[in-house]
């Protein structure tokens, strides 16, 4: 398993300089989805930063156009308008710059290939490394997420939880500088999710990338982040973003029992639960 106490984040997760993760930065960010029901504005207008080694939660109602964003954010949904920038680059539109963790990890393993393959797939063709290291690598993230024993197991072999956790692996053996979640952890039962978002924290707090989580659990969402950006109903604006502030390294039970947790919490479902008239007043009366 990882050391959590390797490479020390600040109190806020964020990290200043010389790390590894990546800022990424979407611009006025607007999506209407155009076909045969006429068009669905999705998106209004987007704008937020996410700083390097940040730990970022998006939540919102459902159907309100997070996946979308994060789809835009990784270039493989093209926006109606906007720009979306890693570092200094706009790679608006263009895939393969972050890389993203689906909800569905059993769509997402290749069922004819054991759990080695299925992790070298995913980085064998970015970066040219001889078999022998790319076993080595693969070893060492299965290591990581604690499933050396299993490298030559197929899928189908290996609960839910496993399975997800073999495609965290692979999406983190790809190193990547950011790593975009689309409620990575709603499939499996609640202990198994508590187990692997105690383990996600573990890795971005070794490994240091930017993390994008789009989640509809709040509790997850207060547990693991820095800030959480709160989306409107659709078309989606941004109407607020909390900053945590929560000390690091998270507890997985003392943290979720602190008053600061509990407090975030209810302000976020108070949110969210909102009428739309009530929202407004939230938003108002809430520092962004
Ligand atoms: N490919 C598409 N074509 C047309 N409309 C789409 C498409 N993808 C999404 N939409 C519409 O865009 C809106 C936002 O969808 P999206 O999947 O981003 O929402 P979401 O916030 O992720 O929802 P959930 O919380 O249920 O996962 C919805 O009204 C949806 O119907
Ligand atoms: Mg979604």
């Amino acid at each position: 398993m990882v050391n959590p106490a390797r490479g020390q984040p600040s109190p806020t997760g964020i990290l200043s300089s010389g790390m590894a993760g990546g800022r990424v930065r979407i611009e006025a960010i607007a999506k209407v989805f155009t076909g045969i029901g006429g068009h669905v504005p999705a998106i209004q207008s987007v704008s937020l930063a996410v700083e390097p080694g940040e730990f970022l939660a998006i939540v919102g109602p459902s159907g309100c156009g997070k996946s979308t964003l994060l789809q835009i954010i990784a270039g493989l949904v093209q926006p109606t308008d906007g720009r979306v920038y890693l570092g200094e680059q706009d790679v608006t539109g263009q895939p393969a710059h972050m890389v993203y963790l689906f909800q569905q990890y059993s769509k997402s393993l290749l069922p004819w290939m054991n759990v080695a393959d299925n992790v070298m797939f995913a980085f064998r063709h970015r970066v040219s490394l001889s078999r022998s290291a790319a076993r080595d690598r693969c070893r060492e993230y299965l290591a990581m997420v604690g499933l050396s024993d299993f490298a030559d197991h197929y899928p189908w072999q290996l609960s839910g939880g496993m399975q997800q956790r073999v495609t965290i692996a692979r999406a983190l053996a790809a190193e990547p500088k950011v790593l975009l979640m689309d409620e990575p952890f709603s499939s499996v039962d609640a202990l198994t999710r508590i187990d692997l978002q105690s383990l996600i924290l573990d890795l971005w707090n070794e490994r240091r990338f930017t993390a994008v989580l789009v989640t509809h659990d709040v509790d997850e969402a207060v547990f693991l982040a820095d800030r959480v950006a709160v989306l409107s109903r659709r078309p989606a604006v941004l109407s607020e973003v909390i900053e945590t502030g929560l000390p690091r390294p998270r507890r997985t039970i003392e943290t979720r029992e602190s008053p600061a947790f509990l407090s975030l919490r209810h302000r976020l479902l108070q949110h969210l639960l909102a009428r739309p008239e009530e929202s407004h007043a939230v938003s108002r009366g809430a520092h962004c």
